[in-house]
């Protein structure tokens, strides 16, 4: 009787230790220990552009219905949400952050575009980009040249804008300068159509 005493109170002990300790692990049910081995943290974090800056990406991208847009490192989805709605297209948006994830899937669903707009949780630098017509960037001027071999396999004609940021050894085809409404902020926003139009160091060093 005392042994099964003993062995109760331990066997509770343990319930109770499990329940603590695995969400402090932070692993989901759903996820595997590789899973959560896997991710790596964000290379820039989250900072959403202003939607002023958002419609004039799309429009100097000129985007049609037909244009798959890819928004790499999407935030809350606020570009892909918005060239599905604008345009009607079809878009994807892509972020390492689970957090963002969560929140871009509840932003496809309150905008009603979820039979337009794939959110997906992925690293940037692995994805082939192959199949879309139009990149969104708003990351980091070196996280754009690190995109560059990527980029380069885009079809002829596919367009790419980023918000702020330029991308080394390589020359936009536009850049526009607008002033955001919300305190009065300069936002640059750059355009590249494919094939890049690849410059020399000495060329990319002496134009900045
Ligand atoms: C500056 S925010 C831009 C968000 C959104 N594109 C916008 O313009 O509002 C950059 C986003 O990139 C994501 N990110 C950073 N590194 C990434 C990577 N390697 N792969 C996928 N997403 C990444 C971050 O989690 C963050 O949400």
């Amino acid at each position: 009787m005392k042994i099964r005493q003993k062995y109760g109170s331990l066997l509770i002990c343990l319930a109770v230790l499990c329940l603590f300790v695995s969400p402090l692990c932070g692993v989901n049910a759903e996820e595997t220990q590789e899973e959560v081995k896997e991710r790596r943290a964000p290379d820039v974090h989250f900072v959403p552009t202003p939607q002023i800056v958002v419609d004039k990406m799309l429009e100097m991208a000129k985007v049609t219905k037909d244009d798959l847009v890819y928004d790499l490192g999407c935030g809350d989805a606020r570009i892909v949400v918005t060239a599905a709605k604008k345009y009607g297209c079809k878009a994807v948006g892509y972020d390492i952050d689970p957090q963002r994830v969560k929140e871009s899937l509840e932003n496809v669903e309150k905008n009603n575009v979820g039979h337009l707009v794939k959110i997906e949780e992925k690293d940037i630098f692995t994805l082939d980009l192959s199949k879309a017509n139009v990149i969104t960037l708003y990351l980091l001027p070196s996280l754009n040249v690190k995109l560059i071999p990527q980029l380069e396999k885009l079809k002829p004609g596919s367009r790419i804008v980023s918000h702020d940021f330029d991308m080394k050894g390589v020359k936009p085809d536009k850049v526009v300068t607008i002033t955001s409404k919300d305190g009065g902020a300069e936002h640059t926003v750059y355009l590249w159509t494919a094939p890049l139009k690849k410059v020399k160091e000495e060329e990319a060093e002496s134009s900045e």
